[in-house]
């Protein structure tokens, strides 16, 4: 997408970005490499990377946790969540490489001792597998650990590279809970690195197709004519699972749906529809894209109206009876957390004036899908009976993000036969069709522009703080105003959120 390194020279620029990225002598420590995130996510794309030629030789892979474990004990568990996770396949040779740079240091994030061990440890590196000083730290622990883990980097001397050397500081999801925690975050990670040192980590834009929408957008003609308010009637953005919160009990109850995801990827996914050209993708041009859209973001007034939030109950999903909410182990019994929540946002600027964007997520919904749909208006007039028209919705475009990657238009066709009846049709592009490369796990490109430097597909502060302050004020509306609809597991949602679209006379797709 960018130029890593500018030769100056465009032809030149242009040839390099056809070479494979490969990241340079680089190293990466992550602190929380215990959880979930790590074991399922973060070792496998290290792996992945490695296994498509991708990470230099020398690369190095540092866990730092409370566990008593040497340094093959840590490299057992990378290689269990390899096997089990990785997206490519299992090979020795690679696995070898891989594993004489890995390293654990135990300890807990205050002690100095386990600093002072990570700090040899990587100069240690430096010297037996030439890392060259380049390390990331990435953060998969709870935001609260934040600034004791930034203030250790600092006070060891780790947070700041020598003469050419880097040092990077990757953040993981939840940037904070509320506006106001979210710039405390923030104040506290650039006491200590520069800006373009910090990578806060949305995976939904090391999707493909997340990056895909700026494609589709700006490399036709075809779509962007219509890409406004004279031709779109509205559109509906929709991240539904499947799963309930599993494990997850502790990070999620208080925090909800809406924190959870609409916070983060679902208002990128709406600053990507809906931003206007960048003058390039680099990480500045479409920060400032961004930002001014989200800027134009403007909450309903009246939020009972135009909000919805749910709660699962015991339901069926897959032909199993699964439990509700507050049955789920470490739930408090009364919460009130959201595992639904549905927004309307308009975007007040020339290009969306009056078309409502509908944002919904929902867990232990009908399926798995995250898909934006562009709802088109009706022809402005119609030279056919209404009678043969009956089953002619709007035209829609749909970038169908997960599962089955593609798009589908919807759009009316003659049904064949004697009559002039129109019938919805769709036209579809599926990845796995038109592509024989296939999709890098989101985190293996994240990972990689990180050690490449490249900042591209990461939110900046400025959006985060941003997303935060859409968010508020329908947390503590919700907050004072009763509590979450209940709706039974493996349904599409509570019927609050059918009604507020019905109001508007839409209805959610089925999809
Ligand atoms: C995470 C959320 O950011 O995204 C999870 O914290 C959610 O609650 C997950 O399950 C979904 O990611 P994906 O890539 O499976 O859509």
């Amino acid at each position: 997408m960018s130029t890593v390194s500018s030769t100056g020279n465009p032809l030149r620029d242009a040839q390099d970005r056809r070479l494979p990225r490969i990241a340079g002598p680089s190293g990466l420590v992550i602190f929380g490499v215990t959880g979930d995130l790590s074991r399922k996510k973060l070792m496998p794309a290290v792996y992945d990377l490695a296994n498509r030629g991708l990470l230099p030789p020398g690369f190095s892979l540092v866990g730092f946790a409370r566990r008593d474990w040497e340094h093959e004990d840590f490299a057992q568990v990378v290689h269990d969540a390899v096997k089990e996770h990785a997206r490519t396949p299992f090979r020795e040779e690679v696995w070898q490489q891989l594993a004489e740079g890995m390293r654990f240091v135990p300890g807990v994030f205050d002690d100095d001792e386990a600093f002072r061990t990570l700090k040899a440890t990587i100069d240690e590196l430096d010297k037996s597998r030439g890392t060259g000083g380049n390390f990331a730290f990435y953060l998969s622990v709870p935001p609260k650990f934040f600034p004791t883990v930034v203030s250790q980097l600092k006070k060891h001397g780790l947070s700041d590279g020598e003469g050419e050397s880097w040092r990077r500081a990757v953040i993981e999801k939840p940037f904070g809970h509320d506006l106001k925690s979210a710039r405390e975050l923030n104040a506290v990670v650039h006491e200590v690195f520069q800006p373009h040192e910090v990578f806060r980590i949305d995976h939904y834009l090391g999707k493909e197709t997340v990056q895909n929408i700026l494609a589709v957008r700006f490399a036709n003609t075809m779509f962007e004519p219509l890409w406004n308010r004279s031709y779109v009637d509205h559109v509906q953005i929709t991240m539904a699972e499947d799963i309930g919160i599993g494990g997850r009990a502790g990070y999620y109850d208080g925090i909800g749906s809406a924190r959870d995801v609409i916070q983060n990827h679902l208002l990128q996914l709406l600053a990507l529809t809906a931003m206007e050209e960048p003058t390039s993708f680099d990480a500045h041009a479409l920060l400032t894209e961004k930002l001014k859209v989200l800027n134009a973001v403007r909450l309903p007034r009246e939020l009972g109206r135009h909000t919805v939030r749910g709660q699962y109950a015991a339901g069926w999903q897959g032909g199993e009876k699964v439990a509700g909410y507050l049955d789920e182990d470490g739930i408090d019994s009364k919460s009130k957390t959201d595992t639904y929540a549905a927004v309307k946002l308009e975007i007040d600027n020339r290009r969306w004036a009056g078309v409502p964007f509908y944002l919904r997520t929902g867990k232990r919904l009908g399926r798995r899908v995250t898909e934006i749909a562009v709802v088109f208006q009706r022809a402005p007039h119609s030279p056919f009976d209404a009678t043969d028209t009956q089953e002619l919705g709007q035209n829609a475009f749909v970038i169908r993000v997960q599962p089955d990657e593609g798009v589908t238009i919807r759009f009316g066709s003659k049904v064949p036969g004697t009559q002039m009846e129109i019938r919805d049709v769709t036209m579809d592009f599926a990845y796995g069709e038109s592509f024989t490369e296939s999709s890098p796990e989101a985190y293996e490109r994240l990972i990689l522009d990180v050690l490449l430097g490249d900042a591209n597909l990461f939110p900046r502060h400025e959006e985060v703080e941003r997303s935060w302050e859409i968010l508020d004020p329908i947390e503590e509306y919700w907050d004072k105003h009763g509590k979450p609809e209940q709706y039974p597991a493996g349904t599409w949602g509570p019927q609050a959120a059918d009604e507020m679209l019905a109001r508007d006379g839409r209805s959610w797709r089925r999809p």
